[in-house]
């Protein structure tokens, strides 16, 4: 197949590419064509891929949601560079006369809101007024709207992905410092994924022709915050007690750090699962153990 990927030089499409590019021709549409994996062809512009047919296309550049505080013109940058990508995809697979077969487009588990408790949520459940549910939540329409009759789509409600770099980089100091430990209540849920089994459940979404729709891209045992903190600190073999109380993450991060840090909910694969999807790591101290010991 020849696959388009938008976000092929980040920290889950590098891995991506790498992995596809065993198997299939990959193109990456891009700003920097020099980050782009050796081996895959570099686009900086849709009009670069001339007649060439592709087969699939995968979406996933976007600004990066947890860099800095949410200022007005942050958020602005986190929506634009996703919707403005996605329709610029949706515009340029207009033109072409022939659609790919599937379309896989990002979004996250940010899509269920901030609601509190243990209920389990899955592809069903809906969302809330949060900056980051509707971010989701547009962003998933404009894929809709960008997605030609006829080719399958597939949306990634993605959690928290445990690899090299991402979210476990920003708390791996902290943590080998024996500093870590509950943010807030520590109650808060945090679906997460091993990045091998993301990037295994995109290659398994291109595949099955079953796959349509939202999928949770969540491993099948999320644990809560406090859970969390304990199993780092278990894996690097550090005390992980010292709480970071709620007013600090607010004062520290503000709307971001509430939405982010201070919240989750107890996201499942439903989808995933119900398709027959294996992942390779199922439980939090099987995936911090192989992440950490690379
Ligand atoms: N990692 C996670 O834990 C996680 C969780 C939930 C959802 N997601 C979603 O999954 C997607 C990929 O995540 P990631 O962790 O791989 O992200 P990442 O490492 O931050 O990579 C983001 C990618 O988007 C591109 N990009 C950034 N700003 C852009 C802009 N203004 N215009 C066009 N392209 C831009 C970057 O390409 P350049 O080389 O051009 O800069 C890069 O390839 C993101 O959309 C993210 O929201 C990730």
């Amino acid at each position: 197949m020849n696959i388009l990927i938008t976000g092929g030089t980040g920290f889950i499409g590098l891995p991506l590419t790498q992995s596809l590019m065993r198997e299939h021709n990959v193109i990456v549409w891009c700003r920097r064509p020099e980050r782009v994996a050796a081996g895959a062809t570099a686009v900086t512009s849709l009009d670069d891929i001339g007649d060439t047919t592709i087969d699939a296309v995968i979406n996933l550049a976007g600004e990066g949601i947890a860099d800095s505080r949410w200022s007005a013109s942050r958020k602005a940058a986190i929506r634009d560079s996703r919707l403005g990508t996605t329709a610029a995809l949706g515009a340029w697979l207009a033109t072409r006369p022939q659609p790919p077969s599937v379309f896989i487009s990002g979004s996250a588990i940010g899509f269920y809101g901030l609601e509190s408790g243990d209920a389990p949520v899955t592809e069903a459940d809906g969302g809330d007024d949060s900056f980051s549910s509707v971010l989701c939540r547009d962003w998933e329409q404009t894929a809709r709207e960008a997605c030609p009759a006829g080719t399958r789509l597939c949306l990634l409600r993605t959690g928290i992905v445990l690899g090299d770099g991402g979210a476990l980089a920003k708390m791996r100091l902290p943590f080998s410092l024996g500093l870590g430990g509950p943010v807030g209540s520590g109650a808060q849920w945090m679906p997460w994924i091993h990045l091998d089994d993301i990037v295994s459940l995109i290659q398994f979404l291109l595949d099955d022709e079953r796959a349509s729709g939202p999928i949770n891209a969540t491993a099948p045992k999320p644990v809560s915050n406090r859970e969390f903190a304990a199993a780092l600190g278990r894996v690097l073999k550090r005390p992980a007690f010292l709480p970071m109380p709620a007013f600090a993450v607010k004062a520290l991060f503000g709307q971001m750090g509430d939405e982010l840090l201070l919240r989750g909910r107890k996201v499942l694969p439903a989808t995933a699962t119900a398709l027959g999807f294996n992942f390779a790591f199922e439980t939090l101290e099987a995936a911090l153990q192989d992440v950490l010991r690379r």
